[in-house]
């Protein structure tokens, strides 16, 4: 068998994304951190056949992961029209553990996604953009995933204020002041539980929902003035619309028919406890959350040591067995 690897990173949305059309068309545009180290790499071997897949997470064989992989395909049968004339063995590790409750879903699909890519050009087809081609059949495994194939920034979804911006794959985005190249993620692990909603259930949840149109308005100039902090050095404007876009999101469970809740009691605590880190000593530390529980600590790199300092004395006792991750912000995707 012959066999491309890549590594592919998770990436964090400043502005969220939460809701979709068939099929992958977010419902509002979004904006993220691409990460340094969580990431995923994805060994794909190929050989001519009948389409026969197999598996393999951290080299043990998991068909629990076919049905993913086999929708996939199908959605992406357009660009990769020779998968089914191919016999592939999928193997893939992830750098943060399975149990932590981070995604595995963006980073899993943009790997996959970018070592199809390479089998395409290796077999002569014609690719014109590759990474642009890469976002789109991301997109198509997990909508999120459409970014993770860019850093240090990616936007997804048509904005008048981002170029070349488009629903159907991410574009990368730098036109930040450099405070913002080497963001700090510390990623504090509250609760390592499966989540009790899947995010597909919670999108779908957006249609119908009493306030749709006026939060899909909101992400448009949370998007609009997010860049203008951005590219000002802003970081205050900037952490004042990373935490309301978190909890909105979180807003947006909560006001869904039917309804949930995915912080836990330290989640809130946590917050509490960075607000008033912030009033008490001033420090640039902000706070964005995921579909889950965890809390992502988004803060410069200059005020690193304190804040770590403060992450072990005061929030660590919130997380699971201590627990926590430190990222930072990434370059995107790499073949290896
Ligand atoms: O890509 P999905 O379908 O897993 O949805 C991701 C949704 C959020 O992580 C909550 C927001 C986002 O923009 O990443």
């Amino acid at each position: 068998m012959k066999e491309v690897t890549w590594k592919s990173p998770s990436n964090i949305a400043l502005v969220k994304y939460w809701g979709k059309y068939p099929v992958q068309i977010p419902a509002n545009p979004s904006i993220s951190f691409t990460l340094s180290a969580a990431a995923t790499t994805t060994t794909l071997k190929y050989a001519p056949g009948t389409g026969q897949i197999e598996v393999y997470l951290e080299g043990v064989s998991t068909p629990s992961f076919l049905p993913k992989i086999k929708t996939f395909l199908e959605r992406t049968a357009e660009q990769f029209p020779f998968a089914s004339t191919l016999d592939l063995e999928i193997h893939t590790s992830n750098s943060f553990p399975h149990s932590s409750g981070i995604a595995s879903s963006a980073s899993g699909m943009s790997a996959l996604a970018l070592c199809l890519m390479s089998v395409k050009q290796a077999l002569g087809l014609p690719v014109s953009d590759f990474f642009q081609e890469a976002s789109e059949a991301a997109r198509l495994g997990s909508g999120s995933g459409s970014r993770s194939v860019f850093g240090p920034l990616a936007a997804w979804g048509t904005h008048q204020d981002i170029q070349g911006s488009h629903d159907r794959w991410a574009v990368a985005y730098d036109d930040v002041a450099e405070v913002f190249t080497t963001f700090q993620d510390t990623i504090l692990l509250v609760d390592k539980g499966e989540k009790v909603v899947s995010s597909t259930v919670g999108h779908g949840l957006m249609e119908g929902h009493a306030y749709a149109e006026a939060r899909f308005a909101q992400a448009h100039t949370n998007q609009a003035d997010i860049l203008t902090c951005m590219r000002n050095g802003d970081i205050e404007g900037f952490g004042a619309i990373v935490e309301s876009e978190a909890l909105t999101l979180h807003a947006m469970m909560m006001s869904s028919r039917p309804y949930f809740i995915l912080m836990k009691p330290n989640t809130l605590k946590v917050i509490e406890a960075i607000w008033a880190f912030r009033e008490n000593t001033g420090n640039p530390l902000y706070f964005t959350l995921d579909a889950g529980a965890n809390v992502h600590l988004l803060y410069p790199k200059s005020h690193k040591d304190v804040i770590l300092q403060f992450i072990d004395s005061d929030l660590r006792t919130f997380c699971k067995d201590g627990s926590y991750l430190c990222d930072e912000v990434g370059q995107g995707p790499k073949q290896l």
